[in-house]
């Protein structure tokens, strides 16, 4: 049992490394307790988000989220999403199936001076690219309010 226990903590040190020296992004820790906005529900079967789900707002971006403003570096949010699950006649929050990350970082010139990153449901990063995969959206949707779609106006 207590070598189970050393493997794994072996493997979240190497999966750390390995996430930092490909200049990606971890997952948050915590982020759960961070604003939460209300569930936001999207029934386009073609849209990224189809299903239920969540943002969490950290600190730090929450003060230009209320205000509209540029965000300072470091400033992260968190997006889980998950499948539709209809419960008496409600649409309910079914399996988690996605996790993605912003994270405020000027370096990153060619996204906006964002990092993007996807997570698997168990917080594993998924792969995608932040250019290839996450930009074209937020750049097209938001270029105006700092690549970040979603409205505090919307938020609770
Ligand atoms: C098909 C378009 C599309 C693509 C591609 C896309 N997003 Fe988004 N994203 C959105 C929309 C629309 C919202 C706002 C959702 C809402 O209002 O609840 C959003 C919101 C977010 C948020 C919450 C902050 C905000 O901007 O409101 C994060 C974090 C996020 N996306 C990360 C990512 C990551 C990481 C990727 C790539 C893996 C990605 N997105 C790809 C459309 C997209």
């Amino acid at each position: 049992m207590k070598k189970a226990i050393s493997l794994m903590v072996l493997g979240a040190i190497l999966g750390v490394t390995a996430a930092a020296a490909a200049g990606q992004t971890a997952l948050p820790k915590g982020y759960e307790k961070w604003d939460k906005s209300k569930a936001r529900i999207d029934t386009d079967k073609k849209s990224l988000f189809y299903g239920i789900h969540y943002i969490y707002v950290d600190k730090k971006a929450m003060k230009s989220y209320k205000s509209g403003g540029a965000y300072p570096d470091g400033s992260r949010f968190v997006a889980v999403n998950y499948s539709i699950k209809e419960e008496n006649g409600n649409k309910v929050p079914g399996k988690k199936n996605m996790i993605v990350v912003m994270q405020k970082d000027r370096k990153e010139q060619q996204t906006g001076g964002w990092r993007f990153a996807g997570f698997t449901p168990d917080g594993k990063p998924s792969g995608l690219d932040g250019k290839r995969d996450c930009f074209g959206c937020h750049e097209k949707d938001a270029k105006g309010r700092d690549y970040v779609i979603s409205r505090y106006a919307d938020f609770k």
